[in-house]
């Protein structure tokens, strides 16, 4: 078993420390989101075209979205880095699976094993010269065809920024850049959707959904676009 790298210590640590605030706060969220509802369903609805239904909720925090998911029919599971975050999900939904762990270190998914996995607004954390790894972990658990949901903040026409996000420094990506690299460790596009801002966020929300497929592409073809 790999030691967690210090990000992956300092971000859990910061989110044990407003898990439970965080779960009060977010709990009814996507009731009051109906474009972030859609954009799920038609994951939900993909994944379950294809025959499948296993999927994995990746940095899940409370387990409101994990539990959304399999409202909509998916045999889903949570992961996440923060033991608090696990233990609220564990309480609230006393049904579901909830996993600590990292999603860039799957160690008790195989190879193909995932019908579906859902990034709903973790990777954010992720220092971008690190995602490349993540996203062969999630190109290693996924099987052929299977389907993959980014929702992130969105750079809104302006370059890699990273910024100032309440609980611990986040990222904002182009669409494009954040496409490609999930293009480079082989996954096909499908559909993506912005949102705007509404009245108490900041910034534009970005959401792809893509396909796994069978190779990977060449790294250089799709450079990772600073900051480091
Ligand atoms: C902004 S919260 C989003 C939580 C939930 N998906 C939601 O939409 O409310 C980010 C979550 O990702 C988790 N996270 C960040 N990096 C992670 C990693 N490498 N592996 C697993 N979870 C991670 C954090 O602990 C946190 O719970």
């Amino acid at each position: 078993m790999t030691e967690p790298s210090l990000h992956a210590v300092s971000t859990a640590g910061a989110y044990d420390a407003v898990a439970v605030r965080y779960a009060a706060l977010f709990h009814d969220y996507l009731d009051s989101l109906p474009l972030d509802r859609a954009v799920i369903a038609a994951f939900a609805d993909s994944v379950r075209a294809a025959g499948g239904g296993t999927v994995a909720d990746l940095g899940c925090g409370p387990g409101y979205v994990t539990a959304h998911l399999r409202g909509l029919g998916l045999d889903a599971f949570g992961v996440d880095l923060s033991p608090v975050m696990i233990g609220l999900a564990r309480e609230a939904y006393p049904g579901l699976r909830f996993d600590v762990g990292s999603m860039d270190a799957l160690h008790d998914v195989a190879d193909g094993e995932l019908d579906g996995i859902l990034s709903w607004y973790s990777v954010i954390h992720t220092p971008p010269r690190d995602l490349p790894s993540y996203f062969d972990e999630f190109h290693r658990t996924l099987a052929p065809g299977g389907h993959l949901l980014l929702g992130f903040f969105e750079s809104g026409g302006g370059p890699l920024d990273a910024f100032d996000h309440k609980v611990t420094t986040a990222y904002r990506w182009p669409i494009d850049d954040l496409a490609a690299l999930a293009v480079t460790a082989g996954f096909t596009e499908t559909a993506r959707m912005l949102r705007e801002p509404g009245p108490e966020e900041r910034f534009r929300r970005g959401h792809l959904l893509m396909t796994r497929d069978g190779g990977r592409r060449d790294a250089d073809e799709f450079p990772v676009p600073g900051p480091s």
